[in-house]
């Protein structure tokens, strides 16, 4: 049996609204931009959206709209893909790591004050797997620090906590629509802010002009100028149209893979040589990435047997900290952030998504299950 890690939920619906502005003559960010981000606003129930080309360019534009100038200390998590970290570079930031709870993988708030200096200008935290952090204690430090939050909600469109979604309690809260993402566009991303923050973003997503390319189209002929140095970070109708009618279906794409997280959970609970993430109290979990902990020196063999039996599988994160790059400029070790190490070592990624059949979902498990019991 062949089970792929992922499979998108593209319908012909979308192909349909996708051709429309493909026969159109505007490609460019225009009008179907605009309805993606006002529909998504309204989703998140926030101010504004800003479509970007991806979460990188997201996190990048929200880092330097809050003024983030080189040499500033950014607090995020090392459990997190590399374009977390990465962002704050590009904006001439530093990434400064604190470690992560055992239990959800997500930034420790307990630890984040002693991670403050004169230095720290935000906290970037993670909602990993689709799992909120603990954005009402984040909240509590960062005003009582004066620091600004960007969330990285690449995994969290559907997530929840205590009430609140992404972007309801930061500055910024950056979306990504990378090909494996809850919706998809191939490449894509958002940033759900203020209004007056998303003018801003708005300009930055394209070389700090002040008129789009629709706003030079439409009407008389108008001069722009530029009055910031911005990125050319634009979202386009083609990919915008991909993802409107994704938007409409998301809850029940959400609700399909809620279902097979849960299959997942019965059936691996309490086994031997097996651990689980929690979702903790009070929140929806947006169900992004399943993962199992297993005994880190078990666990390539497990992933690799698990390939050979046709499982699609993926490893998220070996944690950014000690990637080559981050090692060699900052001279992290083995050892500096060992809860985001342990699981850095012993996850494995299953597949989840809508289309799962439950034929395939019986076959993980028992694959899983028996390589258990023999490696
Ligand atoms: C947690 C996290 N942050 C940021 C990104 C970057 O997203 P993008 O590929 O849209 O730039 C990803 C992408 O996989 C991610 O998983």
């Amino acid at each position: 049996m062949k089970v792929e890690f992922f499979r998108h939920s593209i319908n012909n619906q979308d192909i349909g609204r996708t051709s429309k502005v493909l026969r159109s003559i505007f490609l460019t960010t225009g009008k179907t931009v605009a309805e993606f981000e006002r529909r998504f606003a309204l989703y998140l129930n926030v101010e504004d959206v800003v479509g970007v080309t991806s979460c990188t360019a997201a996190l990048h534009l929200s880092l330097l709209a809050l003024g983030i100038k080189p040499g500033d200390e950014v607090i995020t998590t090392p459990m997190s893909f590399c374009a977390t970290a990465n962002a704050v570079l590009h904006a001439g930031g530093i990434p400064v790591f604190v470690d992560v709870e055992e239990e959800t993988g997500n930034i420790d708030a307990n630890l984040i004050e002693a991670a403050i200096t004169k230095k720290t200008k935000a906290i970037l935290p993670v909602h990993l797997y689709g799992q909120m952090c603990d954005m009402v204690k984040i909240k509590i430090i960062a005003d009582k620090y004066k620091l600004a939050i960007i969330e990285d909600a690449a995994h969290a469109i559907e997530a929840e906590r205590e009430g609140f979604k992404p972007g309801m309690l930061s500055d910024a809260a950056c979306f990504s629509f990378y090909a494996t993402k809850n919706i998809t566009s191939g490449e894509g991303g958002a940033i759900a802010a203020g209004r007056e923050r998303a003018e801003i973003l708005r300009m930055l997503r394209l070389h700090g002009i002040d008129k789009s390319a629709i706003d030079r189209y439409t009407g008389r002929y108008k001069h722009w100028d530029m009055p910031l140095l911005g990125w050319k970070y634009n979202m386009d109708n083609i990919h915008a149209a991909l993802l409107l009618g994704q938007l409409k279906r998301i809850d029940k794409l959400w609700k399909r893979r809620d279902e097979i997280w849960r299959t997942y959970e019965d059936a691996f609970t309490g086994i031997k040589g097996l651990r689980l993430l929690k979702t903790v109290g009070q929140s929806r979990h947006a169900r992004h990435l399943f993962t199992v902990l297993v005994k880190p020196e078990k666990r390539d063999s497990i992933l690799h047997k698990l390939q050979e039996k046709g499982i699609g599988v993926a490893v998220n994160y070996r944690p950014t900290h000690l990637l080559k790059y981050y090692r060699v400029v900052f001279k992290y070790m083995e050892g500096d952030f060992p809860v985001a190490e342990g699981i850095g070592k012993s996850t494995i990624s299953l597949p989840l998504y809508p289309a799962l059949k439950d034929t395939a979902i019986s076959y993980v498990i028992k694959s899983l299950k028996s390589l258990l019991k023999q490696v």
